[in-house]
Parts: C-alpha cells; sequence; structure tokens
C-alpha cells in the first residue's frame, strides 16, 4: 500500500520541492499550510509537474483545534515531514513571541498528535544555524551549540530539545532533524521556487531581483572578514538536492534503519563559497553583470560554517549532487518565470 506523508509547510519552499520528489518515489502526500508565504498556485504547479495533485488542507498549525481535526479526518498518515515555520532571520529578531509561538507551539501538537494516533515518524527542518559561530570548520553533527543569534536560531535549537527530550521519554516515538545549510536554486521545470515575501533578505532572491531589475543594487554585508577575499563563507545547497535528503531520511524511518529513535544530520554540500565567489557565479553562467556595493556587515551574520556531509553521506545513502552553476542558473531560470 502507499505510504501517506503529511507535509507540513508543503506549500512553500523547501516544502513544494520534497512533495514533489515525496510523489516521484511513489509516496502519497497531504499538504498543511496556511499560505502565509505562499500561494495556492504552487498546488496546481505541483500538479503540473508531477502528473498528481497533492491533497491540500488550508491551517493554522498552531490552532490546537484544527490541528486536532486534521489528524481526525485523515487517519493512518505514515509520517510527517515538518517545514511549517517562519523564517526570517530579522523578523525574529523584532517579534521573538511571534516566532517562539508559532514555530515551538505547531511542533509541540504535531507531537501530541504523533504520539495520540501513533504516527511511526516525524522529519523536523533544523537549520546550521543551530551552531552559531563555531571554532572549527566543518562543523559535524556532535560540533557544540554556540548560542544562536536570532530567536529564529534558538527556535531551532529548542526544537531539536524537544525532539531528543521527546524521544528519550518515549522510544516508540522515532524522529530526525535535518540540519540544513543556506538552501537555493530552483526546480529545473522553473515552475517552483523560492517566493520571498517582500524585499528578499536572502542573499540569491536578492541577487536575482537585482538582475530582474526590480531592485536597483545588490548590497554586499561586509568585505573585511577573515576569509581569502573578505565576504562571508556558507555552504549553499540545491534545493532539490535538500529535497532529496528528506526522501532518503523518510526511507530510514520508514525502514526502522535508525540507530536511536532520535537522530540528526547535517544536509549541505561539504563545500564553502564566498559571498563574491557566488555572485561571480550567477554573472557568469548567466551572463549578467549585477550593479554591486560592498556595504557594513549585516548585525547577527557569522563569519563563516560548511558541513561535514559525512554522517548524511554514510547514513542515508545520499549526497548533494548538483553544483553551484545549476543553483544560479535555476535560481535565474525561475525569477523569469515568476508569476
Ligand atoms: C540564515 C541562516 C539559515 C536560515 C536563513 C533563513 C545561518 C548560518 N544561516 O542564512 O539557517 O535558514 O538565514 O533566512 O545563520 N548577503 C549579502 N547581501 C544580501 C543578502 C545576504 O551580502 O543582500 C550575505 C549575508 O551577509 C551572508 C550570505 O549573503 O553572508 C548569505 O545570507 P542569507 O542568504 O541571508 O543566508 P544566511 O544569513 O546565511
Amino acid at each position: 500500500m502507499r505510504k501517506k506523508i503529511l507535509v507540513t509547510g508543503g506549500a512553500g519552499y523547501i516544502g513544494s520541492h520534497t512533495t514533489i520528489e515525496l510523489m516521484a518515489a511513489g509516496f502519497d502526500v497531504i499538504i498543511a499550510d496556511d499560505l502565509s508565504n505562499s500561494n495556492e498556485k504552487v498546488v496546481d504547479r505541483m500538479e503540473q509537474i508531477a502528473g498528481t495533485r497533492p491533497a491540500f488542507e488550508k491551517i493554522n498549525l498552531a490552532d490546537e483545534a484544527a490541528v486536532t481535526d486534521l489528524f481526525n479526518r485523515h487517519r493512518h498518515i505514515d509520517s510527517i515531514i515538518h517545514f511549517a515555520a517562519y523564517k526570517a532571520v530579522g523578523e525574529s529578531v523584532a517579534k521573538p513571541l511571534l516566532y517562539y509561538k508559532n514555530n515551538l507551539l505547531t511542533l509541540i501538537l504535531l507531537l501530541e498528535q504523533v504520539k495520540k494516533h501513533r504516527i511511526p515518524g516525524i522529519i523536523f527542518s533544523s537549520s546550521c544555524t543551530v551552531y552559531g559561530q563555531p571554532d572549527n570548520l566543518p562543523v559535524t553533527e556532535e560540533t557544540v551549540f554556540k548560542p544562536a543569534e536570532s530567536p529564529y536560531g534558538k527556535t531551532k535549537q529548542m526544537g531539536e530539545a524537544i525532539l531528543r527530550d521527546s524521544c528519550l521519554a518515549d522510544n516508540d516515538l522515532h524522529a530526525i532533524a535535518l540540519r540544513y545549510f543556506n538552501p537555493v536554486g530552483a526546480h529545473p521545470s522553473a515552475l517552483i521556487g523560492e517566493l520571498p515575501n517582500g524585499t528578499p533578505s536572502n542573499l540569491v532572491p536578492f541577487i536575482t531581483q537585482t538582475a530582474a531589475g526590480i531592485r536597483d543594487q545588490l548590497h554586499v554585508f561586509g568585505d573585511d572578514y577573515k576569509t581569502p577575499d573578505g565576504s562571508a563563507l556558507r555552504d549553499y545547497i540545491h534545493v532539490v538536492d535538500l529535497a532529496k535528503a528528506h526522501v532518503a531520511a523518510l526511507a530510514r524511518l520508514l525502514n526502522g534503519k535508525q540507530k536511536s529513535n532520535y537522530e540528526y544530520f547535517n544536509i549541505g554540500t561539504g563545500k564553502s563559497l564566498s559571498v563574491f565567489q557566488l555572485i561571480k557565479e550567477f554573472e557568469k553562467v548567466n551572463a549578467i553583470t549585477l550593479n554591486l556595493k560592498v556595504t557594513g556587515r549585516r548585525t547577527g551574520d557569522i563569519e563563516q560554517i560548511y558541513a561535514d556531509t559525512t554522517l548524511a553521506n554514510s547514513e542515508l545513502g545520499w549526497k548533494a549532487e548538483l553544483g553551484i552553476d545549476e543553483m544560479m542558473r535555476s535560481a535565474w531560470s525561475w525569477q523569469q518565470k515568476i508569476r
């Protein structure tokens, strides 16, 4: 029988790409999303790509009665992938209560349903932000967390703690946290991609909007870091590779292959790239020259981080395959098609 997966935030950037990979792998998907940072057209486009339409539930997952009702109507869910969360670092500094309430309450309500309905497992969207600015690079899963730089980052640290403690207390609960590095790029069909709300705060949407003439100038936040070219280093990963990591993690959960009932993996490429290198790659593959200006560092930014992906490679049997050229090409194709 086909397995049924509940994907919260499935109309969002990473959620929509993951839904496509899940459907391609033969899963039935139910998306639960409040469309606060997306729209229902995304579901139409997923249907266009996959040939089948995922079930869709418009729901606020912080509403306990609505969540209870959702699980009463959808029996026999085999697993949950929980993407639904707020993710704007700057906004989280301005509105911490909104972030703590939404990001933590949704997770707690879902875990209560997991226990009540004996759902075999849950995959949680964590982030490399849990490491703060680490002393040693690359970071492994055992790298000790530094204080997170923002309430958003703290919700990811706390989310992992909630999962760890819940799994310790209950051997029947199975969870995997995936610590994403910097997801960029879009589906090769250019039918789905990142849809930033208002002025983008992330680098790649800002680049593509500058290239499209929506923004006058791209600001490079700092060229005085202790890195080879002075700009900050990150591990950029193609969103399609990231989506596939979820399918691999799900297979591990559903096939009972976990070594303990709570596991966590770094999901990156293992390569670091500077802001200047990424911009050059975008300009090269798309034959575009961007109008840049170096400005001061952005508050809360860390200097550098990239992943040791050995554990995900060996345990999940997954590896990032797409290069920065493909990330930059697909990001631009998507920008040109956004409607
Ligand atoms: C951060 C978090 C990540 C989180 C994401 C959500 C870390 C290490 N990463 O990503 O977990 O999911 O926010 O938003 O905490 N930059 C510019 N000009 C711009 C925009 C960005 O130079 O207009 C630079 C930044 O200073 C940074 C790099 O580009 O060095 C990447 O920035 P961004 O795309 O915002 O991602 P992170 O801040 O790394």
